[in-house]
């Protein structure tokens, strides 16, 4: 086989490996459910779980969201940084309860922001990965109710709730985050993507958009 050939096999394979799996549904998580289509403004928000910037994101964008009502739609992606340690882990947690108890999500979500102290890196440095796991899981079980407790700790060893966070993390790469908060209104990213936003800030962003268009 000449080298030109080989080139080509490696191009050719490389272009394929460059296909991102694609999810049989939407990545993210629906706020209350309100449906995101396009007559409805589309905030779609990376939040790493353990990411105290994106703890600090959500209260101003969570009012902001209930501020305008059925006008706005929220969708939130997770994305596991990788110098956070317990990234991945409760990015998952998030998937798992998404598929038991969709309702439930959002309340995981608000549970991780406010014990986030207790995942960082240093508390979890000297704990092993199963123990980090079960913290997590008691977390989750907080958000649901105990009746899903066995499913979410078989949710861990399911391999599809991990590659359901894959997905979550290869999507936003593909989409050039690169930090957490990181936020685009209907498709475009925010100027400054990968820092806080606060209700005032929504306000002038969300509010020349509702005018311009024709939900008022
Ligand atoms: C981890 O444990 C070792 C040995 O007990 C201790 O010296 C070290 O300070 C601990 N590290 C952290 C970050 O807690």
């Amino acid at each position: 086989m000449s080298i030109s050939i080989l080139i080509i096999l490696a191009y050719f394979s490389w272009v394929v490996a460059g296909q991102a799996p694609i999810p049989a549904k939407y990545d993210g998580f629906l706020y209350k459910n309100q449906a995101a289509t396009t007559d409805s403004i589309i905030i779609e928000a990376f939040f790493d779980p353990v990411c105290p910037d994106s703890r600090d994101a959500w209260p101003p964008l969570k009012q902001a969201i209930e501020y305008y009502g059925s006008h706005v739609s929220l969708i939130v992606h997770p994305f596991p940084l990788p110098y956070h340690d317990n990234a991945f882990v409760t990015s998952r947690a998030l998937h798992i309860v998404n598929k038991l108890k969709p309702i439930s999500t959002y309340d995981l979500m608000e549970l991780f922001f406010k014990n986030q102290e207790e995942l960082y890196n240093k508390p979890t440095f000297n704990k092993s990965r199963s123990s980090v796991v079960k913290h997590v899981a008691k977390f989750a079980v907080k958000a649901t109710g105990s009746s899903y407790s066995s499913d979410i700790e078989s949710g861990f060893t399911d391999r599809k709730t991990d590659l359901l966070t894959r997905v979550s993390f290869k999507y936003g790469c593909s989409r050039g985050v690169y930090g957490t908060p990181f936020f685009f209104v209907n498709g475009f990213a925010l100027a400054d993507g990968g820092s806080s936003i606060d209700y005032k800030k929504w306000r002038n962003i969300l509010d020349p958009i509702i005018k311009e268009s024709s939900f008022r």
